[in-house]
């Protein structure tokens, strides 16, 4: 009844924004990412018959508060799906700096989800796994899967179709990511309570949906014609447009710092220089710089020069779940 597997995290490149269910989480649209090697979540769930509740060990802490909820709250769908009344001592170590601003929900619950459903003797197939994962937070639901995912936001209102698919492994495309730390890093609004703000009074929210099917498709020719150029123009584009929505929002926010605009700046200027490189941002002020490895060199030593960056993370196509 123990089980111990591996997630990556990842970048979204076609953004989750939005929620049309917020208790089984379902997604207002569908999402495209890239998950990140170097990044990850190791858990190990053993489910134990003297255990009188569930225990959470984080980083070698001992949970509580929200994080310990959101964990049993989780624990309880895989104990439901296995109709089994049993507790667990998880350990998760998490290999995701958070100054970097990527998240490790993600890396955390795609591998929560596959060590607790194996530990309890559930055989998921890969869809199943993710349709699963996604109930612990929607972005991790493109973890289970390396290289290319998409997130298909389902038109069912019970989830059921709702799940990540595979576009293309680690293996296909050597992209890579530079996440730009930058000094002041304090997030204000989660993603969840953002994107709730969003949905509910943004009037530039219905835009961003009507842009996606466009995005979607460009971004998937792309990747099958490994055209980086135009990868990377709808990922920052479509970026853009997450963040204008929150602009309208009211009252109206935004994740961005003076150095993530900075840092946008310089993005654009090499770009004038003929260097083919792009950003994306998610729920935060730090900027993730997409470009190809023979680029990588002059980027980074370009980055790191600007005031307010204190470091540069380069990371590239990672692997999906694996079970140690
Ligand atoms: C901006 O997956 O963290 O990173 O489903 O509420 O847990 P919950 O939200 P979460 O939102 C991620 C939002 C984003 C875009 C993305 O990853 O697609």
């Amino acid at each position: 009844m123990k089980a111990t597997a591996k997630a990556h995290t990842n970048i979204a490149l076609i953004k989750y924004w939005g929620k049309r269910n917020e208790a089984i989480i379902l997604p207002t649209n569908n999402s495209l990412s890239l998950t990140l090697d170097g990044y990850y979540t190791t858990t190990t769930v053993e489910f134990d018959e003297s255990l009188s509740q569930d225990q959470f060990m984080l980083d070698e802490q001992i949970a509580s508060g929200e994080q310990y909820s959101r964990v049993t709250a989780f624990l309880d769908i895989i104990r439901q799906m296995a109709g089994k009344q049993l507790f667990a001592n998880v350990t998760s170590v998490n290999e995701v700096p958070t100054a970097a601003g990527f998240a490790s929900s993600a890396s955390g619950f795609a591998a929560l989800a596959a060590a607790g459903s194996k530990a309890i003797g559930l055989h998921l197939s890969e869809k199943e796994l993710s349709r699963l994962t996604r109930r612990g937070s929607g972005s991790a639901c493109r973890s289970i899967y390396g290289g290319f995912a998409e997130w298909e936001m389902g038109m069912r209102e019970d989830g059921e179709d709702s799940y990540a698919i595979p576009i293309a492994p680690a293996n296909y495309w050597d992209i890579r990511v530079a996440a730009v730390v930058l000094s002041a890093t304090k997030k204000s609004v989660s993603s969840r309570a953002g994107m709730r703000r969003t949905v509910e009074t943004s009037p530039f929210f219905q835009g961003w949906l009507d842009s996606i099917s466009y995005d979607l498709a460009e971004i998937k020719q792309g990747i099958k014609a490994r055209d980086f150029q135009k990868v990377g123009e709808i990922a920052e584009a479509n970026c853009m447009k997450m963040h204008a929505t929150t602009l309208g929002a009211k009252p109206p926010f935004t994740y961005w710092h003076d150095t993530t605009l900075v840092v946008m700046q310089k993005v654009w200027e090499m770009r004038s220089q003929g260097i083919p490189v792009y950003f994306t941002i998610d729920a935060g002020p730090n900027v993730k710089v997409l470009y190809l490895p023979e680029h990588e060199a002059y980027i980074e030593q370009t980055l790191r020069e600007l005031q307010g960056v204190t470091d540069i993370r380069l990371s590239k196509s990672g692997q999906g779940i694996t079970y140690i």
